[in-house]
């Protein structure tokens, strides 16, 4: 078995300043996030999921239980040794604001006695990864960037000492919805390109379904209520907790998560084509493809494509019953698979 980048082993915190008219902010809480992944943290406000992160890099020490860094017990660990392993981004970025973005960005390095030379490179290097040229960009203070541009320095300086696990806490919350889908599917290229393991919290479910490789849903005290690929927990909720954060958006967000695998394709249809579509393709689009032929009836198909051999077709019945084998439960662990580089761990209903 793979060693996890981060395992959290029966971990509980209490504040001492709670009172006891509340349980503990964390519970009992054990979870692994496996190397190179998107683990996505997502559930309500209170639940617990900035005081999970925040144990992991020790900016808050668990009550009991133990947190494992690539097999090392956290509390072992140096703490300038830990941030120099552990990236941590926030929502408001705490950039340096009577610092320049590549003195900002230099924060760690300069911490770790980088010489000035290494150390510049660097700063180009990560400001170029992040979308902000270095020319434009390096000498500019906070205040002169738009709330975008400073999530973008505080990726770079997270990534300054490349570090094997990023933390991210409410990372795109403060930049505006338009902004933010951009961030984040720029973040996810970053993600891919450096391959570092990444455990991210947000309390929007499309930010997490958008975001995850894995989606943890938590309920008050960081309980797990599922573990699973998005597509799971949007398809098949394991719980009423997860079936009411899923709520109402489901559906589209099935249409964009849920793919046109070999199984759903049609061999037999005969009706007028309206469209190709590749194997694989979104729900969504294949059901694009019949809104964008309006005057085609209920028997209009489009071809699938693998490659550029045609293996069938697709009709608006084949998308119902693609969405249907989705979200029916009794197909459990050995239905085909759901999505292209879906693994299939988590929690499933019986
Ligand atoms: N420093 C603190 N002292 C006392 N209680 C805290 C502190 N930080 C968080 N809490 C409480 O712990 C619970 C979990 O908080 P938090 O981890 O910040 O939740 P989330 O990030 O999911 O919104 C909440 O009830 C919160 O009020
Ligand atoms: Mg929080």
């Amino acid at each position: 078995m793979v060693q996890p980048a981060i395992a959290f082993e029966h971990v509980r915190k209490e504040y001492p300043t709670a009172g006891d008219r509340s349980g503990a902010a964390v519970d009992d809480l054990s979870l692994d996030v496996r190397p190179g992944e998107v683990l996505v943290l997502v559930g309500p406000s209170g639940c617990g999921k900035s005081t999970t992160l925040r144990m992991a890099n020790r900016l808050v020490e668990p009550t009991s239980g133990r947190i494992l860094l690539e097999g090392d017990d956290v509390t072992h660990v140096d703490p300038v040794q830990l941030r120099r392993r552990i990236g941590y981004v926030i929502q408001d970025v705490g950039l340096f604001p009577h610092r320049t973005v590549a003195q900002n960005v230099a924060t760690v390095p300069r911490l770790l006695g980088w010489d000035r030379r290494r150390t510049a490179a660097r700063v180009e290097e990560l400001l170029a990864l992040v979308g902000l040229e270095p020319s434009r960009y390096a000498r500019r203070y906070p205040h002169e960037l738009s709330g975008g541009e400073r999530q973008r320095v505080g990726v770079a300086r997270a990534l300054a000492t490349d570090p094997p696990v990023l933390l991210m806490d409410e990372p795109f919350g403060a930049v505006d919805p338009v902004g933010r889908r951009r961030l984040q599917s720029e973040f996810a290229r970053i993600q891919r390109e450096v391959g570092t393991t990444v455990m991210l919290v947000t309390h929007d479910i499309d930010e997490a379904v958008r975001m995850g490789d894995r989606v943890a849903v938590l309920s008050s005290g960081a309980h797990v209520e599922q573990l699973a690929t998005p597509l799971e927990v949007v398809a098949r909720p394991a719980t009423d907790a997860v079936a009411d954060l899923v709520g109402r958006g489901r559906l589209a967000r099935l249409l964009a998560l849920g793919r046109l695998t070999e199984a759903d394709v049609d061999t037999g249809a005969t009706g007028p084509v309206v469209g190709r579509v590749a194997l694989g393709a979104e729900l969504g689009d294949v059901l694009g493809a019949f809104l964008a032929a309006p005057g085609e009836g209920a028997g209009a198909r489009v071809e699938v494509l693998d490659g550029d051999r045609v293996v069938g077709s697709a009709t608006s019945a084949t998308v119902l019953r693609a969405l249907r084998r989705l979200t029916d439960a009794s197909h459990g662990t050995d239905a085909p698979p759901l999505a292209a580089g879906a693994d299939r761990v988590g929690t499933l209903p019986a």
